[in-house]
């Protein structure tokens, strides 16, 4: 029995001091491991007498209880000492008033995008939108580009692999070029009228002061059975008045091309250029900022839409080009760099209205 106490004795005493799991750990494997004190002792059971066994076997289970229990208890102290300090460090005071310096501000694309969505939200267009990762026939050929079309080579398409790895003709994606895909998506899966814009990224595969690879339109798409290239017209002219919160605007509509709408047009807006700015206003200069036109039928049909039925007007605005524009930002790379200072400089304040919001229209 002597032997027993002092066993416990000692055992005891290094759970008293030990710190750590590790140094616990060899506690226990000194107490009860295979060729640990108490399991050693159990040993000698086995040359003891009847009663003295009985009587000595049941001391010994007591004591092993015991010092498992004691182990699993310092276990936890220490397990819970680690997260309290952890806790500790990482506290955070969530009643103090926020630290200013670091408040964000709205980037100046999420504004433009709030306020294009908002003039166009009140002549009744919804939002609508579709996936940045496109198959090649919803990019180009339901926009009647089909492949070899020239009007493909003027994307700078970035083509992945898709996931499904299958070699066939069309195991390539590409990450749309334009936001004109959302149109086909709509026509498809909508009964006209259809009354949409579509902001959104897109990519192409170029970089320069006026290109970055991921940039950002907004398209608009009008059907039903009478929308006509004047309705266009007067859609976008009040458009830009509104953006560019102008009375009065010089503009032009220029013949152009594009595969999807027939006739096409590019819009222009009359400008003077200062130096490095430009004012929207005369008509010395003219300054392209988007492109338009009546649904080709061919797209129309393309998409499950009777031409013979329907028709309607759509059209493409680069929305980082009117945002340079607008708020006078030179260069459109510093538009992606997360530079926090031109942030600051450019950013909007979340409590702001966007600026052409007329009264009530929140
Ligand atoms: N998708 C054209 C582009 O990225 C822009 C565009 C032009 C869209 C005319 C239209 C449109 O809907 O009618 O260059």
């Amino acid at each position: 029995m002597k032997e027993l106490e002092k066993i416990e004795k000692s055992i005891i005493e290094q759970l008293d001091v030990v710190e750590g799991l590790d140094a616990l750990e060899k506690i226990r494997v000194q107490a009860l491991g295979k060729k640990g004190l108490i399991t050693e002792t159990m040993r000698s059971l086995a040359k003891m007498e009847l009663e003295e066994r009985k009587l000595f076997g049941k001391q010994i289970n007591l004591l092993k209880l015991k010092i498992t229990n004691l182990i699993n208890e310092k276990r936890e102290l220490i397990n819970g000492f680690g997260l309290k300090t952890k806790l500790k460090s990482e506290f955070l005071d969530l009643s103090l008033p926020a630290d200013l310096e670091l408040d964000g501000a709205i980037h100046p694309i999420s504004q433009v995008i709030q306020e294009v969505s908002l003039i166009f939200g009140e002549m009744g267009f919804d939002i609508a939108d579709g996936p940045d990762i496109e198959d090649d026939w919803h990019n180009f050929t339901a926009l009647n580009i089909p492949p070899e079309h020239p009007a493909r080579q003027m994307h700078d398409t970035f083509y992945i692999e898709k996931r499904d790895n299958k070699k066939t003709s069309d195991s390539i994606d590409v990450l749309r070029t334009h936001t004109s895909p959302v149109q086909v998506r709509t026509m498809i899966s909508s009964i006209p009228p259809i009354n949409i814009i579509v902001p959104g990224r897109t990519y192409r595969s170029d970089s320069d002061q006026t290109h970055t690879p991921m940039f950002h339109q907004v398209e608009g798409l009008v059907i039903d059975e009478k929308s006509h290239m004047g309705h266009l017209k007067g859609c976008l002219v009040e458009f830009v008045k509104r953006f560019f919160n102008l009375d009065e605007v010089n503009y032009r509509f220029r013949p152009s091309y594009f595969p999807f709408t027939e006739p096409s047009a590019e819009m222009d807006i009359g400008c003077i250029r200062e130096g490095n700015k430009i004012v929207l206003k005369g008509d010395q200069d003219w300054l392209e900022i988007l492109g338009c036109g009546m649904v080709n039928p061919i797209v129309l049909e393309n998409c499950g839409v009777d031409s013979n039925k329907y028709q309607g007007f759509a059209f493409g605005v680069g929305i980082d080009r009117i945002a340079m524009l607008k708020y006078g930002m030179p260069d459109l790379r510093s538009f992606f760099e997360s530079d926090l200072r031109w942030l600051r400089h450019y950013g909007f304040s979340q409590f702001d209205f966007p600026p052409n919001a007329r009264k009530g229209s929140f």
